[in-house]
């Protein structure tokens, strides 16, 4: 099965109240990891990248890897840019073959971030790749961006509301409560305002932040709406602690292709186990849903349509 993007995942995982993870990868080892967990628990996957590691990679290295590691896969998975200012990193990644990009202008005064995201969406959605913007601003450190927990503030519903009407959003991601990185404290979720953004928007909501949360407060976030939870510390601690740890424990062997291999199986553990929590383990494309094994963005019309600017599933 060829990359997919996050719309029709996203709205059967609201529908059916699980959520789809989307793992921040690092390299070539990590995104094969986590593309392998999802297809041993047969769930659809977000591959996701911070323009930092683009940076590092260049887009066009990262989006062969994941055509590569994916051509023969059996499960939906989705290439997606997590969290980028940047208009023109945005277009590279989507010429580039990126299937899903997050416009963040959340720092910006509402208007400005709400036309910056529509331009996004004019330029992605012709291309069949799905748009994710911010409202209010997410606490914490996601490699470039800080957010001072003071200057962090929630997503109003109103203003939520209105800036799923006015853009033609795929997912969204409101302020809840969580925040980017290791949490200290105990973190303080807005359930409620999950709740009633979930309802007065009727998107996918992302739940940014995921390192960290309970498997408790995973469960109700989903069961209020989060279609799609971000996971990027827990991913980078096991990135290196498992090489690190295989190091200490084989001094001598200085054969680094055991340490990679221990990072792999580390990733993939940890992705498993996720997905499981998730509830998309077993919530892979199914023929039935859509008459092809081999689904993509070109044939989504005939089973969803736009109504009130919402994606609607016209069944089966
Ligand atoms: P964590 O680093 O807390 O897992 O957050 C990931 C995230 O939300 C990426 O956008």
């Amino acid at each position: 099965m060829s990359l997919e993007n996050m719309t029709e995942m996203l709205i059967r995982a609201k529908e059916r109240k699980y959520a789809v993870g989307a793992f921040n990868i690092l390299d070539y080892n990590s995104m094969k990891a986590a593309v392998r967990a999802a297809e041993e628990v047969k769930a659809p996957v977000i591959i996701q990248t911070s323009p930092k590691t683009i940076e590092f990679w260049g887009c066009r290295t990262l989006s062969v890897w994941a055509e590569e590691i994916c051509r023969d896969s059996d499960v939906p998975v989705a290439i997606h840019l997590d969290h980028c200012r940047e208009l023109p990193l945005i277009k590279e990644c989507i010429d580039a073959g990126w299937t899903s990009v997050m416009v963040d202008a959340s720092s910006k005064p509402f208007e400005e971030n709400l036309s910056l995201t529509k331009e996004v969406i004019e330029i992605a959605k012709p291309k069949g790749v799905s748009v994710e913007a911010e409202l209010g601003e997410i606490g914490g450190v996601e490699d470039n961006i800080s957010v001072r927990d003071d200057n962090a503030y929630l997503a109003d519903p109103n203003k939520s509301e209105l800036f799923c009407r006015e853009a033609s959003l795929d997912c969204f991601a409101p302020a809840v409560g969580t925040a980017h990185g290791v949490y200290r404290g105990e973190p303080k979720i807005d359930f409620d305002r999950i709740e009633e953004i979930s309802k007065r928007t009727n998107l996918p909501l992302a739940l940014h932040g995921g390192t960290g949360l309970s498997d408790e407060i995973f469960i109700r976030c989903i069961s209020l709406g989060c279609a799609k939870v971000n996971i990027s510390t827990q991913i980078k601690y096991a990135y290196i602690d498992s090489f690190v740890n295989y190091y200490n424990a084989y001094k001598t062997e200085y054969n680094p292709l055991k340490e990679i291999t221990a990072q792999f199986d580390t990733i993939k553990t940890a992705v498993i186990e996720k997905i499981k929590l998730f509830g998309s383990a077993g919530q892979a494309w199914r023929e039935k849903y859509y008459g092809s094994t081999n689904f993509n963005a070109s044939n989504r019309s005939g089973h969803y349509h736009r109504h009130n600017n919402r994606m609607v599933y016209k069944g089966e």
